[in-house]
């Protein structure tokens, strides 16, 4: 199964996080790529994405996002799956905590995509966000949030990607 990791990042935080899940994950990962520099159709040369997402200026996508956001329309993602990560920050933001996630996941799910990945709500404190599925009980994706402890963000890395290798068969 080929697997890439699409991320978009403009103070470099989801980069980082992207190529830190790349190593837990290893040579499962394919290719790791800028979403400023990737189109929807080279996105639609892997059946699997790990979609990395911050979320910016209250409840917005970040800017590259949001140019593929209108370029995504049209096209058909059934038979792939695609699992979600972003940076947020709960303390600053907490009504929009993640937003991005929730807004790209609807995006794509109206594409015929299959979500894989969500991550449970335990553990973060905010007031209210777009990101949320399952009654509320979990996060569309893995979610980090900007004043992490170095040792929580790699627990979260390590577990996740435990999670996706069972989801993905991987
Ligand atoms: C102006 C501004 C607005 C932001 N708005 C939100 C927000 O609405 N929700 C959220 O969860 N985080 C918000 N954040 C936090 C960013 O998502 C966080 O800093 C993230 O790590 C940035 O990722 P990047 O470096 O990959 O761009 C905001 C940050 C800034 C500076």
């Amino acid at each position: 199964m080929s697997v890439a990791i699409i991320y978009g990042s403009t103070t470099g935080q989801t980069e980082d996080l992207a190529h830190r899940i790349a190593a837990e994950l290893g040579s499962e990962v394919e290719a790791i790529r800028d979403v400023y520099m990737t189109s929807v159709e080279q996105m639609l040369e892997y059946e699997t994405l790990i979609i990395g997402a911050p979320t910016w200026h209250h409840g917005q996508l970040q800017s590259d996002w949001a140019e593929r956001y209108d370029e995504l329309e049209g096209h058909d993602f059934s038979g792939r799956s695609i699992a979600f990560f972003g940076s947020g920050d709960a303390d600053r933001y907490p009504d929009n905590f993640q937003d991005a996630l929730g807004i790209l996941w609807q995006r794509f799910e109206g594409l015929g995509a299959r979500l894989v990945g969500t991550w449970p709500i335990e553990g973060y404190s905010f007031s209210d966000s777009q990101a949320l599925c399952e009654g509320g009980s979990k996060f569309i994706g893995l979610a980090f949030n900007k004043f992490d402890q170095e040792e929580l963000v790699n627990q979260r890395i390590k577990r996740w990607g435990q999670q996706l290798r069972q989801e993905l068969n991987l």
